[in-house]
C-alpha cells in the first residue's frame, strides 16, 4: 500500500516555541483503514464539516460516503442543528483534549460511548481532522443498570439488618431496666449524653455509632443480679457491693460472642475503670482504658449522680459536672469531661429519647 503523503506543518506550542510537525494527509488508503474498523469511525473537520466515515457507520446510518462529504456533521450523524450529543466534537475543539461521552442514540436506540481527539490527519487543502469514533455499550449498560439495582436491594436488606439489630440492642438495654427499675432510662440517658460529647469531641459517625450502642447496654450484666440487691434502699454491704461490681465482667461475657464493628464487649468491661487504676474490675490505668470506654465513664458518673436512686436522692447536675471537673485527668479522661462540662454549659439536658 502506498505510504500517507506527509506534510510538514509549523506549529506554536504553549510556551510559544515553534515546532515543526509531520502531518498525514488523507487519501483513499484512510479510508479503506477506517472501513476494516468493527467500530464508527468518522473524520470530521475544524469548520464541522464530514471528511470521511467508515463502512460500519454508513451501514449504521443508511449514509452513502459521496452524499455526507463536506456536510455538518450534526445534520448526518444526529439529524438535528444543534450540537450532537454523543458527539464530543464541540468539547474537543474548545479544550483541545480527548473527550470521552456515554450516550443513547435515539436512531439505532443503542447505547454507545464515543471518543473525540485532535488527529495528525489532515485533508489535502491542509485542514486539520479530529477523529470520532463510536462503539455500541447496550450489554456494558444493562450490566451496569443490573448492578446498581442489585446494590440498592442489598443496601436495603442491609438496612433492614442494621433496624432489626438496633430493635434488639434497645430490647436488651430494657431487659435490664424490667429488673432494675430504679435504673430505668439511664443507660438511654447515658447513651444521649455520651453521643452529644462524641460528637462534641469530633468524633466520626461510625465511631459515635458504637459509643452510642455500647453506651445503651453498658449495664447489661445487671441482668444477672438479684432485684434485692439492685433496689436495695440503703448502702450495699462490702459483699453485695462485690457482686454489684461483677455486672462489667458478666455484660461483657454476654456481648462478647456478639460480633460488632465496636470494641462493644471491651467498652462493657471497663466502663467503671478509672484514670488513676482506681476503678474495676481490672484496676487498669489512663491509655490502657480504650477511649470510648472512658468517655462513657463520665456520662455514666454525671448521669447516676444527677438521678434519683432507692438510696439517696438527685445529687443534682451542679454536683455531678462538679465531681468530673475535680477529678479531671486523675479518674475522669480530661477531653470527655471538658466536652461533658461544656455541653451542660451549652443547655445539654439529659434525656432519654
Ligand atoms: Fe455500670
Amino acid at each position: 500500500m502506498r505510504p500517507h503523503a506527509v506534510k510538514k506543518v509549523f506549529q506554536k506550542t504553549d510556551s510559544g516555541k515553534v515546532i515543526e510537525i509531520h502531518k498525514h494527509v488523507i487519501g483513499p488508503q484512510t479510508k479503506k483503514f477506517i472501513d476494516a474498523l468493527s467500530f464508527y469511525v468518522v473524520l470530521i473537520d475544524k469548520g464541522r464539516l464530514l471528511i470521511m466515515a467508515n463502512r460500519s457507520m454508513e451501514k449504521a446510518y443508511d449514509l452513502d460516503y459521496a452524499d455526507i462529504e463536506g456536510k455538518p456533521y450534526t445534520t448526518v450523524i444526529g439529524r438535528s442543528d444543534g450540537p450532537y450529543p454523543g458527539c464530543g466534537l464541540e468539547e474537543v475543539l474548545k479544550t483541545g483534549k480527548h473527550v470521552t461521552k456515554d450516550f443513547f442514540d435515539p436512531l439505532t436506540q443503542k447505547w454507545m460511548r464515543s471518543e473525540t481527539f485532535p488527529s495528525d490527519l489532515i485533508t489535502p487543502d491542509g485542514r486539520a481532522i479530529y477523529i470520532h469514533m463510536a462503539r455500541e455499550i447496550t450489554d456494558l449498560k444493562e450490566i451496569e443498570a443490573e448492578a446498581r439495582q442489585a446494590e440498592q436491594a442489598l443496601e436495603v436488606s442491609l438496612k433492614k439488618v442494621k433496624d432489626l439489630n438496633a430493635k434488639i440492642i434497645e430490647t436488651m438495654g430494657r431487659i435490664v431496666e424490667i429488673k432494675d427499675p430504679y435504673t430505668a432510662g439511664h443507660q438511654r440517658r447515658v447513651a444521649s449524653l455520651a453521643t452529644a460529647m462524641s460528637q462534641e469531641l469530633g468524633m466520626s459517625v461510625n465511631r459515635i455509632e458504637g459509643i452510642s450502642l455500647a453506651a445503651s447496654i453498658h449495664d447489661i450484666g445487671k441482668i444477672y443480679l438479684p432485684a434485692e440487691i439492685l433496689s436495695k434502699p440503703g448502702k450495699l454491704t462490702e459483699t453485695e457491693f462485690a457482686l454489684v461490681m461483677t455486672h462489667t465482667s458478666i455484660g461483657h461475657d454476654i456481648i462478647a460472642s456478639i460480633e460488632f464493628p465496636w470494641p462493644v464487649a471491651e467498652i462493657i468491661l471497663q466502663h467503671h475503670e478509672r484514670l488513676d487504676g482506681s476503678g474495676y474490675p481490672n484496676g487498669i490505668k489512663n491509655g490502657d482504658i480504650v477511649e470510648d470506654a472512658r468517655i462513657i465513664a463520665v456520662a455514666d458518673v454525671v448521669e447516676a449522680m444527677s438521678s434519683y436512686r432507692p438510696y439517696r436522692p438527685s445529687l443534682g447536675i451542679a454536683a455531678a459536672l462538679k465531681e468530673i471537673g475535680t477529678n479531671k485527668s486523675t479518674l475522669y479522661d480530661k477531653a470527655a469531661t471538658e466536652a461533658c462540662i461544656r455541653l451542660f454549659k451549652k443547655g445539654f439536658a439529659l434525656t432519654d429519647h
